[in-house]
């Protein structure tokens, strides 16, 4: 690996101050001073000094994002802001999301280059819960939560797809969206002037899943934001749009 992609992807600074690092002797590589910034080294047996100070390649990355609305999640949008711009810290070229949220989704999105993790929390088979608290339109009734335990078919063009059980939990009921703290303008009918907040515990991961699903019931989702995959939860202390990296517990 080039020895200036090396020190990008560990995040030590913008292109130009990486050649101005190089440029002062300030970078050394196995004890000798480095003099050029596109001198190939082994990120895995070389020893890279910054200062004096060692640098630590780290073969994988792990990010937990708070995410906001507004951002897709992909790596590259022509149109939208990506939530991979939100991760600032680093310039690696293969993070990417693990899974999708829809842009106006909020909450927990871990990016990683780890394809086996994320294969580990998205694979179908691994049943691993995603648990989402969201506002729906309407009243949710005991038929909705059972609904929900039973399995929903959100098929489209007449072909039925049934979910999986699911679990849904009224947190509360309000009269408008200020009543859950929401300051978001709504344009559809909510006929019953009614809003409820609830928790929902999926472990699949099917498109708009969780909007398809209230849709078919006759509701629709004004606020949607995830909680957790897995044991991994967002972490209260991070405000929208900021991140951290995982600890080791939470990487397993
Ligand atoms: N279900 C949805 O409908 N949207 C999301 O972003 C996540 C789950």
């Amino acid at each position: 690996m080039r020895l200036d992609r090396y020190l990008s992807e560990i995040g030590i600074g913008t292109r130009k101050n990486i050649k101005q690092y190089i440029k002062a002797g300030r970078i050394s590589v196995n004890g000798t001073i480095a003099k050029v910034s596109d001198m190939k080294i082994d990120e895995t047996t070389d020893s890279v000094t910054f200062d004096g100070r060692k640098l630590e390649y780290r073969e994988y990355e792990y990010y937990m994002l708070n995410k906001p609305a507004g951002y897709v999640s992909a790596t590259e949008d022509r149109i939208h802001k990506t939530v991979l711009e939100l991760i600032t810290e680093t310039k690696r070229k293969d993070l990417f999301p693990v899974g999708r949220l829809d842009i106006d989704t909020e909450g927990l999105l871990i990016i990683t280059n780890d394809g086996d993790m994320a294969h580990r929390l998205l694979a179908p088979g691994k049943h691993v819960d995603k648990i989402y608290t969201a506002v729906v339109t309407g009243h949710v009734t005991e038929e909705d939560i059972a609904a929900f335990e039973n399995g929903i078919d959100i098929g489209e063009d007449g072909e039925s797809l049934i979910t999986e059980p699911a679990k849904l939990t009224v947190i509360g009921y309000a009269e408008t969206l200020n009543g859950f703290g929401l300051d978001k303008d709504v344009s559809e009918q909510n006929v019953n002037n009614e809003y409820t907040k609830v928790e929902v515990t999926i472990h699949e991961g099917k498109y708009h899943q969780i909007k398809r699903m209230f849709a078919a019931l006759g509701k629709e989702v004004v606020y949607l934001k995830r909680l957790s995959m897995g044991k991994i939860k967002l972490d209260e202390n991070l405000a929208i749009g900021e991140y951290r990296r995982l600890n080791e517990e939470e990487c397993l």
